[in-house]
């Protein structure tokens, strides 16, 4: 099976119940591009709002915990986002792992419940300016990869997504070129590891500021199935021009 393109939107901590009329509009252009899957994470406090307003559509958290229940205040846990509706959760973003300290272990462990919730999950990895400017960038996200991503899983169900942190939100992108050798790196790591199901399932996506005018050329890079996109997945304006872009590969 071909793996289909996926475009995802991360809406951070951004929208409030006026902004479910902005999902409504996205999901129901993306429809008129089949070939693509579009799914978006809103904060948890629309998932069962942006399930209702639009059955059907693909929504996600932004992160869940590792354990099932418990005394974890301001935590929300994979099995409450699946019964809110969700179908997927992020883990691993950048900004939870070093803004929250969460190490390739934690990551690792919330994948798995997002999997043992039955969620699909999107895994994030990516290295800071410092990295990329020493010339170690790949070798950062393959001990990443090596240490977050879990043991057993449906390859279907579980999507990486590289994202340099200093192209989230600053405008920078990566060349293609970079693009194109970090997913190549990651995709023989992950086949290496679990053989062909890594190269014909598994989806690979990019991140950090992905918008209208560049996505043709980074969907476009080799060994890249989608985005996780930011800024520009709050309205359907910005958001959809990526949707067609992905379309057209
Ligand atoms: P950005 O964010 O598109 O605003 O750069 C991407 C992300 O953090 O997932």
């Amino acid at each position: 099976m071909a793996r289909r393109k996926y475009v995802v939107g991360n809406w951070k901590m951004n929208g409030v119940t006026a902004s479910i009329a902005d999902a409504q509009a996205i999901f129901a252009a993306a429809g008129d591009h089949a070939g693509v899957d579009v799914a978006i994470c809103p904060p948890f406090t629309l998932i069962g709002a942006m399930v209702a307003a639009v059955p059907g559509a693909e929504v996600g958290g932004q992160d869940c915990h590792s354990a099932v229940s418990g005394a974890f205040t301001g935590s929300v846990a994979a099995p409450m986002l699946a019964d809110a509706g969700a179908s997927l959760v992020i883990v691993g973003h950048s900004e939870r792992r070093e803004g929250c300290g969460e190490s390739d272990a934690d990551v690792r462990a919330k994948a798995e419940a997002g999997l043992g919730a039955g969620l699909s999950v999107i895994l994030c990895v990516g290295e800071p300016c410092e990295v990329r400017e020493s010339g170690r960038a790949i070798d950062y996200v393959l001990a990443q990869i090596a240490g977050s991503v879990p043991d057993d899983f449906d390859a279907t169900r579980l999507a990486i997504a590289y994202e340099p942190i200093w192209a989230i939100g600053t405008g920078l992108v990566p060349t293609v070129d970079d693009v194109a050798a970090m997913h190549g790196a990651i995709r023989g790591a992950l086949a290496a590891r679990f053989g062909g199901a890594a190269e014909e399932d598994m989806r690979l996506l990019y991140g950090g500021s992905v918008n209208g005018d560049n996505a043709c050329e980074l969907l476009g890079a080799g060994d890249v199935d989608g985005a996780l996109v930011g800024g520009a997945s709050l309205t359907a304006a910005k958001f959809l021009p990526i949707v067609a872009a992905a379309a057209k590969l």
